[in-house]
């Protein structure tokens, strides 16, 4: 099967179910300043979800083009890459579970469609928290149609909650479709959906958004009863086709051949099979995102930085499988060729794709002698990058940060990378004013009690993973003026000496009065250093990052207290178990 029987498939079967089919929106999400890219196919449909209503009506089905750089740096293994298409079926309070579950079970399983083995298919439901009910409705409806009880698993929030797209927003549990893959075999007894081995894939995802997620964190549900579905194409094209990647579909095998072509490669090791996808994918990307109407080229600013990014990243990789210049104009056709007919931008702009990768290209090969002409000079005195120089190769030079420590690893030379961040966040907080509208807010009650507990609740965090370890992970938070309550995975309650521990760790930072500081940077450079984030796909491109010394580090809206010693005596109160896995801790500060 090919990418667009696939797409025709879906539209035509929803079609027959009533649905008008929409067209995607562009990749640059016009309305929205706190994201980068259109990162779902909910997206640009937020404002309908809420209840304005669409001109088409209210069921809804396409398929829409996505940026996802979150995980950039993992492109060249067999699942991520940074340019995707979802496919999904949207009901504005219109039908509800009944409709959706089945109707994904026919398209999954009808030999009509998909044709699935129905034996091979695993579901997931939500297990139920404090902000939503356990999803019983769900797993009824699936063992109606005859998916059987041990295959319907139950799972909290981090896996069966889906959204909200930004900071806030509509989101809801959801029930996730996995197909066991027989070129993988369950890595033991506990493999199930939603396990990291490979055995379970998820293919398609039906979110039931009837809660609106507000500012101060909390889940109010909606009087609307929404269904928002997505079903990645590439990952439902290899397992169409029997393969374990998108990498080896028509979806990415003409870049693939013809950058053997260019390289006179054959019979690729498993590294250069790795640079081949990290060029096919970000050439693929860089040429998605610039031939959209909106017309964004390579700069050093937001969407721009990631598409020079892109380009700088697959030319480096060029060089190391020996591919000369001008090799992206190949692959920008085979772009175009691949899209121009569900896309009509791509063979619109593609005069300013072609100019652009073409100038990006001098640009940077012209960067790219110098810079390496300076850090020849550099390693003439000493084998280390300090901080320093690394970030005149950046701002100087334009050398991504990320291509210097690359070609410093390459050549088994270490960068100084700690005294780099220095200078980095220095930058940053230069930089501030210019980025600082890029997200939605933080904490709606900017009092001095809520803003104390506020850090307060960074601080119980990273002492928690201090004392009981780094499984901890925050599900959920909530504060009042007179307390803070928290969430967290962790299977018991805390003894009288772990809590002492925590307490006396949370007072000595306390007492220590440590400024408490704020930075904007780029999400992935923040996971890079280091920061804890919490329900990744939560996050916009650029993140503000909440510092207290070298013990906390979180990606925040804020506000918090400027030192902590004006936080007062911290003490924990009730603990309480609220599901499988799952702690919930109370605190004060007296
Ligand atoms: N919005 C849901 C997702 O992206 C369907 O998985």
């Amino acid at each position: 099967m090919k990418a667009n029987d696939l797409r025709k498939m879906y539209l035509e079967f929803f079609k027959g179910k009533g649905h008008a089919i929409i067209a995607s929106a562009s990749l640059l999400p016009e309305n929205d300043p706190t994201v980068l890219f259109t990162s779902a196919g909910m997206h640009p449909l937020v404002p309908f979800l809420l209840g304005e209503p669409h001109p088409e009506g209210t069921r809804l089905v396409n398929f829409q083009k996505c940026i996802r750089t979150t995980d950039i740096d993992e492109v060249g293994d067999n699942t991520h890459n940074t340019f995707f298409e979802m496919l999904g079926n949207w009901s504005l309070n219109d039908y509800w579970k009944k409709e959706a579950i089945t109707w994904s079970y026919e398209f999954l399983t009808s030999k009509k469609y998909l044709g699935f083995d129905p034996d091979k298919l695993s579901v997931t439901v939500f297990a139920g928290d404090e902000d939503a009910p356990r999803d019983t409705e769900s797993a009824e409806i699936w063992k109606s149609i005859g998916v059987p009880v041990e295959r319907i698993y139950y799972l909290p929030k981090k896996d069966n909650w889906w959204g909200p797209a930004g900071t806030t927003g509509p989101c809801g549990p959801d029930t996730e479709m996995f197909i066991e893959v027989d070129n993988v075999p369950k890595c033991g007894p506990e493999c199930r959906p939603g396990c990291e081995c490979g055995h379970y894939v998820e293919v398609w995802n039906d979110v039931f958004m009837y809660y609106d997620k507000k500012e101060d964190g909390t889940y109010v549900e909606m009087d609307r009863r929404n269904i928002d579905t997505g079903m990645g194409v590439e990952r439902t094209i290899a397992m169409m086709n029997g393969v374990s990647t998108a990498y080896d579909t028509d979806i990415f095998l003409p870049y693939i051949n013809r950058i053997k072509e260019m390289s006179g490669i054959d019979e690729p090791t498993p590294e250069q099979t790795r640079q081949i996808r990290i060029i096919s994918d970000h050439v693929k990307s860089a040429v998605m995102i610039m031939a959209d109407d909106r017309k964004i080229g390579p700069s050093n600013v937001e969407a721009g930085y990631i598409v020079r990014r892109l380009i700088r990243k697959a030319i480096h990789s060029a060089d190391i499988l020996g591919i000369g210049q001008g090799f992206m104009k190949d692959l920008a056709d085979i772009t175009i060729e691949m899209y121009k007919d569900v896309y009509d931008e791509v063979e619109r702009n593609k005069e300013f794709v072609y100019q652009n990768l073409e100038d990006e290209e001098k640009k940077f090969r012209k960067t790219l002698r110098k810079a390496l002409v300076k850090l020849n000079k550099i390693l003439a005195d000493t084998n280390t990058i300090t901080g320093e120089n690394a970030f005149l190769l950046f701002t100087s030079f334009g050398l991504p940060v990320e291509m210097t420590r690359e070609i410093a690893v390459e050549n088994g030379i270490a960068v100084d990378m700690e005294d780099f961040k220095k200078q980095f966040d220095h930058h940053r907080e230069i930089s501030r004013t210019a980025t600082q509208g890029k997200f939605k807010g933080g904490l709606a009650d900017h009092s001095d009690e809520i803003t104390n507990l506020h850090t307060a609740t960074h601080l119980l965090q990273a002492a928690l993973r201090k004392v009981l370890g780094d499984e901890v992970t925050q599900t959920g938070s909530n504060i009042t003026k007179e307390r803070l309550r928290f969430d967290f995975t962790f299977d018991r309650k805390l003894t009288p000496d772990e809590i002492a521990e925590v307490e006396n760790l949370v007072n000595g930072v306390i007492q220590k009065d440590i400024e408490v500081t704020r930075e904007f940077m780029p999400y992935d450079d923040a996971i890079a250093i280091g920061a804890m984030a919490f329900f990744k796909e939560n996050y916009g491109e650029t993140v503000s990052v909440y510092s207290v010394g070298d013990f906390s580090m979180e990606l925040c809206g804020g506000p918090h207290v400027e030192r902590t010693g004006l936080l007062g005596k911290f003490k924990i109160g009730k603990q309480k178990k609220i599901g499988a896995g799952v702690m919930r801790i109370r605190a004060v500060l007296e």
